[in-house]
């Protein structure tokens, strides 16, 4: 059986991975420093899968804690999940994304090359694109200057991964992820924010149970059909299995380059109002919302070209937009009981 570590395998897609992981026949092992995530996702975890992982509550930015757990354990490979993600809170601390992003990620990849582990999947985000040029963004769009020191820091770790690939036995796979929204359709899991949601589809089940009076809806004067901004959203399920899929191909040594990077999203692009129609479908209910000003940094439209991730990975996004709008309302509820 091959172990896989997962670093921020509590958190919000970490812990939806795990579940493929472990329904997959991997054993897994995870770090998490529970600074963005709850203890009680790991016994979650177990009561979906009848298997609760090893957890170790190690913080990456702790280089001594590192080094001991790699020499303590025989690791097959890395997906690493841990990382701060809020681009706002980026913009006012960057030290903090630097560390808890790009040196955490140094400190995991000189010990997995020190140790000869060499399979490691890298959360990466369509944020590295920008606005692009052309819809859909394939692989081969150019990064754009990051708009925040997150997505900086996620166009930095690809190129740290790139260039340590390069020079040692390793093999990566960077997925540049879209929006990920759901939940797992035990509504045992799923997205947890802390104070008010910065991400639409979490406000959104939160206005509906009632915490919030309405969603603010971030400016409808941008050059797209209805005027609100469009993403392509994709199921955390589906994004999950990417995850598997991408593991397996440096498992099976059918990667092409020592680096690769793959796109996954659905391919389908959608805008707030289309969700907020969508949500209200689903749901049977009513959602209050206004039209403010635009967020600064947002970009008008974002969705996927996943050719490259159907024809290599052989991973397409399964589940629909209400399957997504329903998993995450159906967590929701849970969650209030
Ligand atoms: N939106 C609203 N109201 C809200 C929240 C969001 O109208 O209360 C709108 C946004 O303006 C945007 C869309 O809903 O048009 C999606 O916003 P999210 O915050 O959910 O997602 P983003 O596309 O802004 O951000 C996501 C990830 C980031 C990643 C980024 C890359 O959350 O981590 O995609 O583009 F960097």
């Amino acid at each position: 059986m091959q172990k896989i570590l997962v670093t921020g395998g509590l958190g919000f897609i970490g812990s939806h991975t795990v579940v493929e992981l472990q329904e997959s026949g991997y054993e897994v092992v995870i770090i998490d420093n529970l600074s963005n995530s709850q203890i009680f996702v790991l016994d979650r975890i177990a009561e979906i899968t009848g298997k609760k992982p090893e957890f170790h509550q190690i913080d990456l930015r702790n280089k001594e804690d590192v080094q001991q757990f790699f020499k303590s354990q025989k690791i097959d490979g890395v997906i690493h999940f841990a990382a701060s993600k809020a681009v706002g809170e980026s913009v006012k601390e960057p030290l903090k994304y630097y560390e808890n992003n790009i040196s955490t990620l140094v400190y995991v990849l000189k010990e997995m090359t020190e140790n000869n582990v060499n399979h490691f999947i890298f959360s990466s985000s369509c944020t590295v694109y920008g606005q692009a040029d052309e819809l859909p963004i394939t692989e081969k769009a150019p990064m754009k200057i990051a708009e925040s020191p997150y997505g900086n820091t996620k166009q930095i770790g690809e190129e740290v991964l790139k260039e340590t690939t390069s020079v040692s036995d390793l093999n990566g796979i960077a997925l540049r992820y879209f929006n990920p929204i759901g939940a797992h359709s035990s509504a045992k899991i799923g997205e947890l924010p802390i104070g008010v949601p910065q991400n639409l589809i979490p406000y959104i089940t939160q206005t509906a149970i009632g915490i919030r009076e309405e969603l603010s809806v971030f400016g409808d004067d941008y050059d797209t059909e209805d005027g609100t901004a469009i993403r392509d959203y994709i199921h955390v399920v589906d994004l999950a299995k990417a995850h598997i899929k991408a593991l397996e191909r440096l498992i099976k040594s059918s990667n092409k380059e020592k680096f690769e990077v793959f796109n996954i999203g659905t391919g389908t692009g959608n805008s707030v109002l289309e969700i907020v129609k969508a949500f209200e479908k689903v749901t049977n209910q009513k959602l209050a919302y206004k039209i403010v000003e635009r967020r600064a940094g947002d970009i008008t439209a974002a969705f996927a070209d996943t050719t490259l991730a159907e024809k290599e990975l052989g991973w397409k996004a399964d589940l629909s937009l209400e399957d997504c709008l329903l998993s995450a309302w159906n967590w929701e509820k849970a969650i209030r009981k």
